[in-house]
């Protein structure tokens, strides 16, 4: 349904987004991640048409965002990250004349409006200026509109961004619910909500995407085995020197001490399961091993580690070539 194909945004000399491709199915829920002014807002826009690229294309619904604007546009439910509403309108009043710019027949406007004020939650503000609402409000009158003219790709630029939790679960929840008959795109920096509504991750980081994969793939590809707390029978000096040498291990940390014995955090490399290894290592130095459990990453370390590995590996390449 959503075709990038190397869409690139240059502000004078600064790169926002740099040959960044993807392929978004019917149906896919897919998260966009990202530090601040990775270029998440930026490539929305693009696809939305709004902005034009520098170089590359996008494709919406078959159609060309460039050749095809209006007919790409209207297959689109776009809720943009400083979402621009009318202050002197009224929330029903608003979201009725915005059904009739997108095209929604005269008889079945009325309709309409209700059913996305419903989803949306936002029912108790129908009648009050939008000037006079919370930003939260803002949020779901926002997010309503997106949804008026039941379009089948929806690209959500931060759409829990600014809510209470309660809102949050429901849109959450919302949009999981969308997933069944629309294709939906939706930028967060919140993690955990990429884990609990996308089936797929876009890692953008200065403008270059650095994954696109599984959630599930996203922790355990960056995670590998995660850590593992290991408590020995055995002195700090003699845990260190055996943890060390079994297959795996990238890095042994000293944890404080807990009850008897010496406790500590092994890191295992990407990809490995070290806790075998460990009680092998163990057995053979006979240190008893008190205590062993797994210690998953979480998706947090996971992208900070993807994050800085890129930026060492950025460093790295100026290094090499002055
Ligand atoms: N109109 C503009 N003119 C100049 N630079 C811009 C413009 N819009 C965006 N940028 C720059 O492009 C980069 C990417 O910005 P973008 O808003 O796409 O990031 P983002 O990933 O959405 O960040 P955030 O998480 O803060 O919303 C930033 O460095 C930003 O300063
Ligand atoms: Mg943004």
């Amino acid at each position: 349904m959503i075709e990038a194909r190397h869409l690139t945004k240059r502000f004078g000399p600064a790169t926002a987004v740099d040959d960044v491709s993807f392929h978004v199915g019917r149906g896919e829920v897919v998260g966009f991640l990202g530090p601040n002014g990775a270029g998440k807002s930026t490539t929305m826009r693009m696809v939305t048409g709004f902005l034009p690229p520098t170089g590359g294309e996008a494709l919406v619904a078959g159609y060309d965002v460039a050749e095809e604007t209006l007919a790409a546009r209207a297959a689109i439910g776009y809720l943009p990250e400083n979402n621009p509403l009318y202050e002197d309108l009224r929330v029903g009043e608003y979201l009725e004349f915005r059904a009739a710019l997108k095209g929604v027949p005269r008889r079945r406007r009325a309709a309409r409006v209700a059913a996305v004020v419903e989803m949306a939650e936002v029912g108790d503000v129908r009648g009050r200026l939008i000037g006079a609402c919370s930003k939260g409000y803002r949020q779901r009158i926002g997010l309503a509109d997106a949804l008026l003219s039941d379009p089948p790709v929806l690209l959500l630029d931060e759409p829990t961004v600014g809510l209470d939790p309660g809102q949050v679960v429901h849109t959450r929840a919302l949009i999981k619910s969308l997933a069944a008959d629309h294709t939906v795109v939706l930028s967060t920096h919140i993690l955990p909500e990429v884990e609990a509504i996308c089936s797929r991750a876009l890692i953008l980081h200065r403008g270059r995407l650095l994954y696109d994969g599984p959630v599930a793939e996203l922790r355990r590809s960056l995670a590998g085995g995660g850590a593992v707390i290991l408590t020995l029978a055995a002195t700090a000096a003699e845990g260190r020197a055996c943890l060390e040498t079994a297959p795996g291990v990238a890095a042994v940390e000293e944890l404080p001490p807990d009850g008897g014995g010496s406790r500590f955090r092994v890191v295992a490399a990407p990809g490995a399961d070290v806790r075998e290894a460990l009680f092998w290592a163990c057995a053979g130095a006979r240190l008893p091993i008190l205590e062993m459990a797994a210690q998953s990453v979480s998706l947090e370390e996971a992208f900070l580690s993807l994050t800085t590995q890129e930026e060492l590996a950025r460093d790295a390449e100026r290094e090499v070539a002055p």
